[in-house]
């Protein structure tokens, strides 16, 4: 059979990071390579008794179809979770999504077609390039410091982009950088977006997870003339499993969204939601959001003093206040992949930088994950690494 697949499939079978996964899950394997929450924090007790509650008293209703836009009850826990975040809304404006990926994914449907421009930073979340990529995108990459994206390189690339539809960013411990956008550049990034007339999609799975520094509003609480579509997700907050994710728009957008998800999946799972809704009911999730961060806090110490005292000088890396990842770069190393092999070698994995990239990628660089790492692995793994960046960086 010879298949005759559409535009929107890669031409390509290979699936880099998917590889990398799988060499990263091998047991001898010290992993910094997944983006994974700790699953000794998820409240498994306190799920088991939400879902018994759930199917004692409302079994019915939570195996039954539901609403594409969502179960009541959790569209009430968004609105609290979003009240927390500067967003005071309705439930009009929420959709419930199939985790943020699926907003993500809805909104590559709804914006673009064959050559959109969409504008990322530079580096950005790998699985969104690749959604965007299969809708047809043309990226414009814009630089990043530790401040997160440069206003000026964004106002450059709108205005040589006239035809940009669509800026993304993770302005809060970015993925993968783990950086954050200063206040500052957050309000000049929603007074673009005004002034050029371009959609933002602020994706925020990791803002919650915040060890120091000040919390910052988010973009959609700055803009008033609905230029921001904001998603955000309980997957890193409290699990990944459950697929439970939402997106807050402008309820003319919301109901664009809500038909593109019927013909996705006519809805959100309905026990999944309804389970979510009863565990926020019954418990504290700052408390549960507080023991996460204080755990990656751990552990992002721990990774970045072992960073600090074995890599060899003049590697850099971000300082993340918050959230799972790390960003290293490497000077003099013109191809990523080898500091991949090399560390492999050695029995640790990382995620080379290339994949992060819409465009052409930033040489000698790497994301590295804290936050599924056991402690009494991460100094051990470090040093490995150290090893395989020296033999790289002496050839
Ligand atoms: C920046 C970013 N956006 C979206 C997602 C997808 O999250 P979800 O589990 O909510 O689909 C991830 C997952 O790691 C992410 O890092």
């Amino acid at each position: 059979m010879t298949y005759k697949f559409s535009k929107h499939v890669p031409q390509s079978d290979v699936d880099a990071v998917g590889d990398i996964l799988k060499v990263a899950g091998d047991p001898k394997v010290t992993s910094f390579a997944g983006g994974l929450p700790a699953p000794e924090l998820f409240p498994v007790e306190e799920v088991k008794a939400a879902a018994n509650r759930v199917l004692t008293g409302n079994g019915r209703a939570a195996l039954q179809y539901g609403s594409s836009q969502g179960v009541p009850g959790l569209r009430q826990v968004i609105l609290n979770r979003l009240e927390i975040e500067g967003i005071k809304t309705d439930s009009d404006h929420v959709m419930v999504a199939t985790g943020s990926q699926q907003s993500i994914d809805l909104t590559g449907k709804i914006f673009i077609d064959e050559g959109t421009t969409v504008i990322v930073e530079d580096p950005t979340y790998l699985t969104a390039i690749d959604v965007f990529r299969s809708y047809g995108a043309h990226f414009v990459g814009v630089d990043m410091d530790e401040d997160g994206m440069k206003m000026d390189a964004l106002e450059e690339a709108l205005k040589n982009n006239p035809d940009t539809r669509l800026i993304y960013t993770v302005p809060t411990f970015q993925n993968p950088t783990g950086r954050t956008m200063t206040l500052e550049r957050r309000k000049k990034l929603v007074e673009l977006a005004g002034k050029y007339d371009v959609l933002v999609l602020e994706d925020n799975p990791y803002g919650a997870i915040r060890w120091s520094g000040n919390n910052l509003p988010s973009l959609k609480s700055l803009d008033k003339n609905n230029h921001v579509i904001y998603m955000g997700t309980l997957s890193k907050i409290f699990s990944p499993g459950l697929r439970l994710g939402w997106v807050v728009a402008d309820p003319k957008l919301i109901k664009k969204y809500t038909m593109m998800k019927q013909s996705a999946d006519l809805h959100t799972d309905s026990l999944a939601q309804y389970i979510a809704a009863e565990y926020f009911a019954e418990n504290d999730i700052e408390d549960h959001v507080t023991a996460i961060t204080a755990l990656y806090h751990k552990r992002e110490q721990i990774m970045v003093d072992a960073v600090d005292k074995y890599f060899p000088a003049g590697v850099t890396h971000s300082n993340p206040e918050g959230g799972m990842f790390l960003w290293v770069m490497v000077p003099g190393v013109a191809d990523s992949q080898k500091l991949f092999d090399a560390a492999l070698k050695r029995n640790v994995a990382i995620v080379p930088g290339d994949p992060f990239f819409g465009n052409e990628s930033i040489p000698g660089t790497f994301r590295m994950n804290y936050s599924n790492t056991p402690e009494d692995k991460i100094e051990d793994g470090v040093k490995r690494l150290a090893e395989a960046i020296e033999e790289v960086m002496s050839k």
